[in-house]
């Protein structure tokens, strides 16, 4: 551990930065030292309530605070592209929120740029690093259920319909593809690596954007990922992973605490909880890897997260979303 902290600075005042603020109050080696928002009375309100000295009424002044190693994107999809660029062409440190980037080229950019400048950039998947879900790669890993051959995962919420809304919205990256398949497809790619091939049929709602998804995710050796997701519906939250000697079940996977382990005609449960609001354990792989001179983070690699967008391009060039502007 350093023995200064890492002073991270947030972009947006929304749902998300709200939840970062919290996590950042319940890490260690971190300092929320500033907050922007495209009002300046939004960024005062924001800062008043998490205790933050620094607020700026726009993204490119928290930007270019010197004192900010990390900057944390937290604006709808569509502006992920433009304020990570805006970043670490300020020469910052940057954790975007999920989806990267509205498509794979937009990453891709991100990612090269990072890497030429040497700095770190990750897609703040947060249930990749909580310790439920590291468990769950290691006891695959070690065999427990034998080989993997099928993923079934589903994450449906029902959002009211309003066209303005994010998930709704095409302006603002609508849909459930990017917002919410993006954690079942994870899941699987974490388990089984990159798909050969995937495919899938949507429901597109009045505005134009996937209110509901089937994906099937075929993998090399034979394995298959079956996973829903939606805006429009609520369905339980249950992963299973089945394997050749048995199944490992993950209550509510996206923010999971406890596996349950089928195999050898037992059924065992581990509870295996996570610290303060969860998103604390991204926060820690940011500050381990920094600390390790790492400019992306093994366990979320950017290769990863840009094979995941082009799997998501071609599943939207199936269907015909596309997003304004691209
Ligand atoms: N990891 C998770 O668990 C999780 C959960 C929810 C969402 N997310 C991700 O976080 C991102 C934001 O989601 P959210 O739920 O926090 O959204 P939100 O509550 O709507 O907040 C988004 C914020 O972005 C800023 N913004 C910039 N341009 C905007 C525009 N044209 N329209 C609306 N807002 C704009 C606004 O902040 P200012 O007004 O201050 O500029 C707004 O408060 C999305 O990419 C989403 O995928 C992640």
């Amino acid at each position: 551990m350093r023995e200064q902290p890492y002073r991270w600075g947030i972009i947006a005042t929304g749902n998300i930065a709200a939840h970062l603020a919290k996590a950042l109050s319940q890490a260690e080696g971190a300092e929320l030292l500033a907050v922007a928002s495209r009002r300046r009375e939004s960024a005062d309100e924001f800062a008043d309530a998490w205790d933050i000295p620094r607020r700026y009424g726009s993204y490119a002044d928290l930007i270019q605070d010197p004192d900010v190693d990390i900057v944390y994107v937290a604006t709808p999809h569509p502006f992920h592209h433009e304020n990570v660029i805006g970043a670490l062409h300020a020469g910052k440190h940057v954790l975007c929120e999920k989806p990267l980037t509205l498509n794979a080229a937009q990453a891709a950019e991100c990612a090269t740029l990072a890497g030429e400048h040497g700095l770190f950039l990750m897609e703040a998947i947060w249930m990749r690093f909580m310790p439920a879900i590291a468990r769950l790669r290691d006891v695959v890993a070690d065999g427990v259920i034998g080989k993997v051959g099928e993923i079934r995962a589903d994450f449906c919420i029902d959002v009211p319909f309003d066209p303005d809304h994010r998930l709704y919205s095409p302006k603002l990256g609508g849909g459930a593809l990017l917002d919410l398949a993006i954690y079942p497809i994870s899941l699987s790619t974490m388990l089984l690596g990159q798909p050969d091939a995937v495919s899938g049929q949507a429901e597109i709602g009045r505005t134009g954007v996937d209110e509901s998804n089937q994906l099937t995710l075929s993998f090399a050796d034979g394995a298959q990922a079956h996973l829903t997701s939606s805006v429009r519906q609520h369905k339980p939250r249950t992963a299973r992973i089945i394997g050749s000697k048995g199944w490992i079940d993950v209550p509510d996977f996206v923010r999971s605490e406890s596996l349950v382990i089928h195999a050898a005609g037992t059924e065992r449960r581990l509870e295996i909880p996570a610290r303060g609001i969860g998103y604390v354990h991204e926060i820690d792989e940011v500050h381990r890897c920094l600390g390790a001179g790492l400019i992306e983070s093994p366990v979320l690699t950017l290769d990863e997260t840009v094979a995941t967008l082009q799997a998501m391009d071609e599943l939207r060039r199936s269907w015909g979303v596309v997003y304004p502007g691209e």
